[in-house]
């Protein structure tokens, strides 16, 4: 990949010894470096507090590469790229420590394009834009790229505020909103698969569809995460961002082009087009749900309460079930539910579109398997093999994770996500416009949950949710598409 004859990509990572670095930015870089995807010419220059030189700092990293890198880890290549690797002592919450990055960055002369990744809390943002403003670090003629992770805002009050101030220091077009769903291949493959099917796209509607799924069950707890999801819940933590990602793309109309813009647009169509959940029928609607301590509980069986940096009386909802309703032509009135937890049975993560039947026939399904497993299911009816007219459903199962070639050629999430930033490709980043209109439906969600006092139901951990959750789909004649998708 050629970035620009003379040009620099300036990688700079804030929050340089964090988890988020060592997991997953770091062996991110060394795929892309070692696929020789990185740009001609390259810098990461990681920032951090702790007192570390850039010799002392690639032996701390070396270790969680070796662990992290989905391509083989070559001693060589990683020599290569620590070539391309500054570590710089900063304490980003001091104004005056900027005037160190930007001696650095005048080191490497000439024309640079920066990526300043936040690898922060959220609460860092909009300091930290506002001293790399502030130290002239933006004012120079490089082109200037922004990324930060969600949570973007807490409502839709404290987004507006985040943005208003990121925007003092970038314009919107160069902050780049990471939903790192959006980097997971079957997620973008659930577009190629719709729009480049005949077969599919002519189904993909209420007269054919009686209801869509959408599935994002985790095994593990709150981990060392307390303080953050006791503040936050599944509702912000999962829907408004990474499961709404999904249903927009699920719903939207095809693009007009292959441009962010269109991409976009369409899926904040879907989004706005989120029908409100009626006065008084909340509980038909929505089912929350808080893991507890099983009976045969081991320490990795603990309850919510009982995790580090919970409140002792917390009813912060760690599973969500939903049923939405979106108000465009093409799915007014299918179902839409959506599930997410965590401590559930099995992980997993899918999309479930079960077609309508005629009564007595087993109706069609189709999956889109997006985690653990990646691929497409196809459930269908034929005639059973023999003398007798009996019909039996059959399947077709094409597992894209399964071949090797393509697990070795799948990019990780945040591998695309930073090769898509360099190459200035936005489609694979939220925009505003769908930052506001899914922190609008949420907002007024969780106005009338506690408005209504909805229950938070227990469930033990190990289990798919409180039985509410299965409760809420059988009443209406459904359940929820298990693993065995039946
Ligand atoms: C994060 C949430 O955004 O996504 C976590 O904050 C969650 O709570 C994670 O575990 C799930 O991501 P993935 O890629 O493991 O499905």
């Amino acid at each position: 990949m050629s970035n620009g004859k003379g040009q620099k990509t300036v990688f700079t990572i804030f929050g340089g010894t964090g988890d988020l670095t060592y997991r997953k930015l770091l062996p991110a870089f060394y795929n892309l470096f070692s696929l020789f995807k990185m740009p001609q010419d390259f810098e990461i220059l990681v920032l951090g507090r702790k007192d570390y030189t850039t010799e002392s700092y690639i032996k701390i990293i070396e270790p969680w590469l070796k662990k992290f890198t989905r391509t083989n880890f070559r001693d060589e290549v990683f020599e290569r790229m620590s070539e391309h690797l500054r570590y710089l002592v900063v304490n980003f919450t001091e104004e005056d420590d900027f005037s160190l990055i930007k001696e650095v960055y005048d080191q490497w002369g000439g024309v640079q394009q920066r990526l300043y990744y936040l690898a922060v809390a959220p609460q860092f943002f909009a300091p930290i834009a506002r001293s790399l403003k502030k130290s002239g670090i933006l004012d120079d003629k490089h082109s200037h790229q922004v990324m930060i992770e969600k949570p973007f805002g807490v409502d839709i009050k404290s987004a507006q505020i985040l943005h208003q101030q990121m925007c003092e220091a970038f314009d919107d077009d160069s902050i780049y909103r990471i939903d790192h769903y959006l980097g997971k291949e079957m997620i973008q493959n659930i577009m190629s698969v719709r729009f480049n099917n005949t077969l599919f796209e002519g189904i993909w509607n209420n007269h054919q569809i009686d209801n869509i799924q959408i599935s994002a069950l985790e095994t593990v707890g709150v981990e060392n995460r307390g303080a953050y999801y006791d503040q936050t819940g599944a509702l912000k933590d999962m829907v408004q961002n990474h499961l709404f990602q999904i249903l927009s793309i699920v719903g939207m109309e095809k693009p007009s082009d292959s441009s962010a813009l269109a991409i976009q647009r369409e899926q904040v169509k879907v989004i706005d087009a989120l029908i409100p959940i009626e006065h008084g029928k909340l509980p038909e609607h929505l089912v929350l749900g808080q893991y507890h301590k099983t009976a045969s509980s081991d320490i990795s069986d603990k309850g919510y309460l009982e995790e580090e940096n919970i409140r002792v009386d917390s009813s912060t909802e760690t599973f969500v079930a939903l049923k939405l309703f979106v108000n465009t032509p093409r799915l007014k009135g299918v179902p839409i539910y959506i599930r997410t937890g965590k401590r559930c049975e099995r992980r997993s993560t899918e999309v479930a579109i079960q077609f309508k039947a005629d009564p007595g026939v087993l109706p069609n399904l189709l999956i889109i398997k997006i985690y653990p497993d990646e691929g497409i299911y196809l459930r269908f009816n034929a005639k059973k093999p023999g003398t007798t007219p009996e019909v039996v459903p059959v399947f077709m199962d094409f597992c894209q994770s399964c071949v090797y070639e393509n697990r070795i050629n799948t990019p990780e999430a945040y591998e695309r996500l930073i090769e898509a930033a360099f190459k200035k490709d936005k489609a694979l980043f939220t925009s505003w416009a769908q930052v506001l209109s899914s922190w609008k439906f949420i907002d007024h969600l969780i106005e009338r949950i506690e408005a209504e006092k909805i229950n938070v139901y227990p469930y033990p951990a190990g289990h798919n949710g409180p039985k509410a959750a299965d409760d809420m789909l059988s009443l209406e004649g459904r359940h929820w598409i298990d693993e065995e998708h039946g």
